[in-house]
């Protein structure tokens, strides 16, 4: 089999990225190692920054998140037992994201592509990545039924998440990965429950962390800051009510609205970057180059901005005869996803309660948050960076 593209990996930025490909008349194929069930049914972050928005509508792919998503132009920090809205509409003149669940936007973007008559081969095993220093790349794997399958490529892209096989088909010696380990992770539930604040709540109080969001007026999504080590077995559902309503509570007489959690894990949280993005025919997209802590959820957004910088490359490419932009793809991202980087480090930092740190630093993360309170410019930088920027043209 031969193809233009081949993409590894179907997630957020290998289906944006067959997507503006197939819109640019360019052919590419998807290799995904899980099942369409699986990658459907993962539960992720769920925050869409504006330009994404728009971006998804102007591509005719918005249909059911601007029916099913909610609009937020706020949001709602805590500490200390009080609260304090953030009016990012106002801020940033106009703009704000939309709450719609990453696997609701896979869903959509996998029902196009195969509407469209886009290749997407799910369930296959042993994805290898070859020859990309040559100008003759090409993927092979294991498909259904065990038989070995080649698909020859103009260029590959590792679109396949942190643990595929994409960043290590640069060799070790021609990266440099940063990293940071939180000593901390996220213990996420969903619960059949009805909204108990209009908007999300990033609060740091008690024993740190946690997260007041929502899917729906019925069902509610919520994260507490725990021991990365947890079993999810040392929470037993009354601990997390009792943990969430002590970091949630106020002074004024507001009440967390509970009820049945029918889903609940545990994740950690670090930071990584890999430089370069690139190697020969190889490009990295995502989380195969970028991890952020989900504080913020950049991690979505992150992806889907690298998939547009690719488009747009391999579409002048193509079009043109220019490789100008493709040799520039790393740079160009690597400037974005760094700040995204600092962005989701600073919330994090801020929001929650490292064991590790001093009370100078815990201090220091408190007086972080009162100057958004205090300070209209620190309110207007924290405001831009949540509704995001669009990827620079
Ligand atoms: C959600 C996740 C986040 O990491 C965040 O910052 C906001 C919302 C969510 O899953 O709803």
């Amino acid at each position: 089999m031969r193809t233009q593209v081949g993409i590894v990996g179907c997630g957020p930025a290998g289906l944006f990225l067959a997507h503006r490909l197939h819109r640019a008349g360019i052919e590419a194929v998807i290799l995904e190692s899980r099942s369409r069930a699986e990658v459907e049914g993962t539960i992720r972050a769920g925050v869409l920054e504006h330009w994404l928005v728009e971006m998804m509508t102007e591509m005719g792919l918005g249909a059911r998140m601007l029916r099913e998503g909610h609009f937020h132009t706020g949001i709602t920090l805590q500490w200390n037992r009080q609260r304090l809205h953030l009016d990012m509409e106002e801020l940033t003149g106009g703009r704000k994201v939309t709450v719609y669940p990453q696997h609701e936007v896979l869903r959509d973007l996998i029902a196009a592509r195969l509407a469209d008559g886009g290749t997407i081969h799910f369930g296959v095993s042993g994805t290898a990545i070859h020859d990309v220093e040559t100008d003759r790349p090409f993927l092979t794997w294991h498909d259904g039924e065990g038989l070995e399958r080649r698909l020859d490529c103009d260029y590959v892209v590792g679109a396949d998440g942190f643990h595929g096989p994409g960043r290590q088909a640069i060799p070790a010696a021609r990266r440099t990965e940063y990293q940071k380990v939180y000593p901390f992770g996220w213990l996420g539930i969903l619960a059949h429950a009805p909204l108990s604040w209009p908007e999300l709540i990033y609060a740091n109080q008690g024993e740190g962390f946690a997260l007041l969001s929502t899917r729906s007026p019925e069902v509610q999504r919520m994260y507490i800051q725990c021991d990365p080590a947890d079993g999810i077995a040392r929470w037993p559902d009354a601990r997390i009510w009792a943990e969430l309503r002590a970091r949630l509570e106020t002074d004024d007489g507001w009440v967390l609205r509970e009820g049945e959690i029918f889903q609940k894990g545990i994740i950690p949280l670090r930071s990584f970057v890999c430089e370069p993005m690139q190697h020969g025919r190889l490009f990295l997209a995502g989380d195969a180059a970028h991890i952020v802590p989900p504080t913020g959820a950049k991690g979505l957004n992150l992806a889907v901005a690298d998939a547009v910088v690719l488009s747009r490359a391999l579409a002048e490419r193509y079009r043109d005869n220019s490789a100008a932009r493709l040799d520039a793809y790393s740079d160009t991202c690597l400037r974005r996803v760094w700040k995204g980087e600092r962005f989701s480090w600073a919330m994090t930092t801020m929001l929650h309660r490292n064991a590790q740190d001093s009370p100078f630093e815990r201090r220091i993360h408190l007086a972080g948050l009162d100057l958004l309170r205090s300070s209209r410019a620190a309110a207007t930088a924290l405001a831009e960076s949540y509704v995001g920027l669009p990827p620079e043209d």
